[in-house]
This record gives C-alpha cells, structure tokens and sequence, in this order.
C-alpha cells in the first residue's frame, strides 16, 4: 500500500529550482549595492535563546506574545527560532565586542525567519528578509544614508510604485509625555472596546496604533500624534534626515501616526510599501534602536537599521522587469554510455571534462540507445557523447551537435578541448 505524503508545514514554502536563480539574483544585488556603502555580511545563528528576543522586541508585542516558535532543548533550555535578525545583530556585536573597531559597524544578513502567524497571501511562517544594520552613531546622516542604500537597492531590483513614510517616535524625554497623552486618550476613547482591547491598549498605547481592526480607525484617527510632543532635538533630527533625503532626491512623507511592531525603536522609523501588494503591503521597515545594545550588555552604542521582506520584493519583481524564471544554466553535454565497461568509462570522462570547467552529466541505468538519446534530447544540453564498445577499442567518442544535428567521431584527448570551444 502507498504511504501517505508529507507535505511541508503549512505557510512554509519551498523555493523550486527554477525559482531558485531570481532569489540569488536578488541577494547578489543586496551584496553588491551594500559593499558600496561599506557594509560586511554577518550570518547569525537560526536559533537564539528566549530571553534575547524577549528582552530585545518587548514582551508586550505580538510578535513575542504570540508569534515565536519556542520550544525547550533536550538540556531544558528555552530557545527560540529567530523572528527577525537584528536582536542576533546586536548579540553578536556584543558577544564579539565588535565595537571596538573604529567607526561605524555596518552588517548585514540574509536568511530565513520564522513567525507564527496566520499564512495569507504575502505572510509567510516562515519568510526570508535582508537585513542591513549600521552600530555606533548618532549622526542622522547615517539615518539618511541608510534610507538612501535602501532606495538605491529597491530601484536596481527593479521596484516602482513605492511609498516611504518617515516618523520620530521621540527619545526618552518626549516619548513618556507623548505615551501617557494617548494611553488618557485611549482610556476615554477604548471606552466601547472589549477588555482585552483595552488592557492591551493600556500596557502598550503606541501598538494600538497600529491595528488594522476596522473598528479602531476611527479612534486612532483622532488619536494624539507623537508630533505635538517632540522636543527640539527629536524635531531636529528629524529635519536633518528629511533634508539628507530631499538632497539624495528621495521621495518620502512624515507620517507622525506610523508605529512599528517592535519595542525597541526610538526616534526615527521608517516604512516602505507597496500599492501592488494587497494587504500586507509593507516591503520593508527600519529604524533607530539607540537603547538596545546596552539592554543586551553592551556599551551604550546608538543603531538603526531596516529588513526587506524577499517574499514581497520577489512578488514585485514577478513579471515585468527582466527578471524572469527560468531553468539553471544549461548543460555543455550529456554523455551517452552503450554497455556496462562503457557507463565506467564515461563516469571517468564526465569527471575530466567537469574538472575541465564544462557543466556535465550522464546517462544512469542504461537502457536502449533510444531510451537514452531521448534521456540526452531532455536534457537540454548542447552535445550528446556517445561512447559504446567501438569507440572504447578506438580510443574516440562519438560527437552530436543537437543544435545542427550533425555528428562526427573525435579522439577522446581532443574532446575537452572541442567542448571548451563551444563548436
Ligand atoms: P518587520 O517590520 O517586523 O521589521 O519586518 C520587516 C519586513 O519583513 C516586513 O516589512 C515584511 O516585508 C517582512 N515580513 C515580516 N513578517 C513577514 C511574514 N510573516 N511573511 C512575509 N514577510 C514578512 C523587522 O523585522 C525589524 N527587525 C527590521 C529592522 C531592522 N529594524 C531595525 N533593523
């Protein structure tokens, strides 16, 4: 009896081989349009311990509350699967003291991350973010020029139609002042909401700004905005970064309502969205984290940075912009062994030609010469080589040129050399 598939888990996808080269594709562009800006790859561990994304993202967000694949090791120890990158980010900063080189410390890091949260189109269990992350300044040039890599990267891969809001969430002065406004405001206004609402909007106000509930638009409408509360610095910061940007000739909007899904954000955040997305329209999102480094032990070091999300950007990048799917590059040739001393011989001549830089493969299993020519036809590669008892005794190898339909008997020692030519 047939056994039952598995299939994969569910909002966990596989990335097929013809899929395979846009996402390299992709990733090669970050590596490049990064490395101008002088940023280095980190690759940080899958999994972390509980506490650094507890400690690092805030025990009263979603994504900590409800949204991690937490699960106690074998030794009982509480760990997690990472849902994002830069709490590893400043792990490894600190673990590696890696403050300790002289100016800015610019990492990125490309990989998967897992959240446990309702699969819909575009929200993935587990999805695939570039992350780039710059330590150890407060200029909000570095701000700026954060926002410009990104815009630069989104415009090479080929992204039109994007909008970039800009907010300043307020430092540790204003920001309390600003908190305690809209958790008063919230108090009156959540009055018809459930408890649960309310007990939420009461421990975390700024989050109740970022529902999507239909029946909170309007309370959030009329809600406070951090603006009103800005200090001078925090106003002025945010004047340097928008006119950094107005002089990089980027687009963008101040939305004073723009909240982020994490704790750790200070100052400026950032956003950037797509109308062509549906839903879940948030390509990416960033922005400065001026107290986390030293929560996780570090020396006070401010930091800002942004992820990607590569499903969303590779969904962007579908149809139109030459980035089409398409098989890996083809095979040179396909070697066609006629009897069992001849499958040794081409094994052996497979390896020769592949050390020689040609992308070879073979006939497995025998079978008829029909069987295995139709086996070569599928392939796709340029040239057959035949090789049977004759051309063994005689030291050749039978040549077919697909393409031109011809054929045509050559020295084995001449082969590499004929392929290599490409004629
Ligand atoms: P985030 O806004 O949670 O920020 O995620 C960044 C991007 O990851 C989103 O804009 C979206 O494109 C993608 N993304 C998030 N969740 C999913 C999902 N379930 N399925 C598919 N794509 C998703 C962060 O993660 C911060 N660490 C960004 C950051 C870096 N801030 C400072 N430095």
């Amino acid at each position: 009896m047939a056994r039952a598939k598995i299939t994969s888990v569910r909002g966990v996808k596989d990335i097929l081989p013809e899929e395979s080269p846009r996402w390299q594709r992709v990733e090669a562009l970050a590596r490049e349009t990064f490395a101008r800006y002088g940023y280095s790859e980190i690759r940080v561990p899958i999994f972390e311990r509980t506490e650094l994304f507890a400690r690092s993202i805030g025990e009263e967000t979603d994504i900590v509350n409800k949204e991690m694949y937490t699960f106690d090791d074998k030794g009982g120890e509480s760990l997690t699967l990472r849902p994002e990158a830069t709490a590893s980010m400043c792990r490894a900063y600190v673990q590696h003291a890696l403050y300790s080189q002289p100016g800015v410390a610019k990492l990125f890091c490309i990989g998967p991350m897992f959240r446990y949260e309702r699969p819909q189109a575009g929200r993935l269990r587990q999805f695939h973010q570039i992350d780039a992350e710059a330590f150890g300044s407060e200029d909000p040039s570095v701000d700026a020029e954060v926002i410009v890599m990104l815009a630069d990267f989104l415009s090479a891969a080929g992204l039109k139609d994007l909008s970039l809001q800009v907010n300043n969430l307020g430092d540790a002065e204003c920001r309390p002042a600003y908190s305690r406004a809209l958790k008063e405001y919230l108090r009156e206004a959540a009055q018809g909401l459930g408890p649960e609402v309310k007990e939420r909007a009461g421990r975390n106000p700024l989050r109740f700004l970022d529902s999507k509930d239909p029946d909170h638009q309007a309370i959030i409408a009329r809600a406070p905005t951090i603006d009103r509360y800005w200090n001078p610095a925090c106003r002025a910061h945010l004047d340097a970064v928008c006119d950094r940007l107005k002089g990089a000739g980027i687009r963008y909007e101040v939305n004073p309502r723009l909240v982020r899904g994490l704790d750790y954000y200070c100052l400026t955040v950032f956003e950037v969205t797509s109308s062509h997305l549906g839903a879940q329209n948030a390509v990416c999102g960033g922005g400065r984290y001026d107290g986390l480094v030293e929560e996780l032990g570090g020396p006070p070091t401010p930091a800002i940075g942004f992820a990607i999300g590569m499903e969303r950007l590779l969904q962007l990048t579908g149809g139109d912009s030459g980035e089409s799917a398409g098989p890996p590059a083809a095979l040179d040739a396909f070697i066609v062994p006629l009897g069992g001393i001849a499958a040794a011989e081409a094994f052996a001549l497979a390896g020769e030609l592949r050390r020689g830089g040609l992308r070879v493969d073979l006939s497995f299993g025998g079978g008829s010469m029909k069987s295995q020519m139709r086996r070569a036809g599928r392939s796709g590669a340029r040239f057959v080589l035949v090789l049977g008892d004759d051309e063994i005794a005689k030291g050749t190898v039978t040549l077919r040129d697909m393409r031109e339909s011809r054929q045509e008997e050559l020295p084995r020692a001449e082969i590499l050399s004929k392929l290599s030519s490409g004629v």
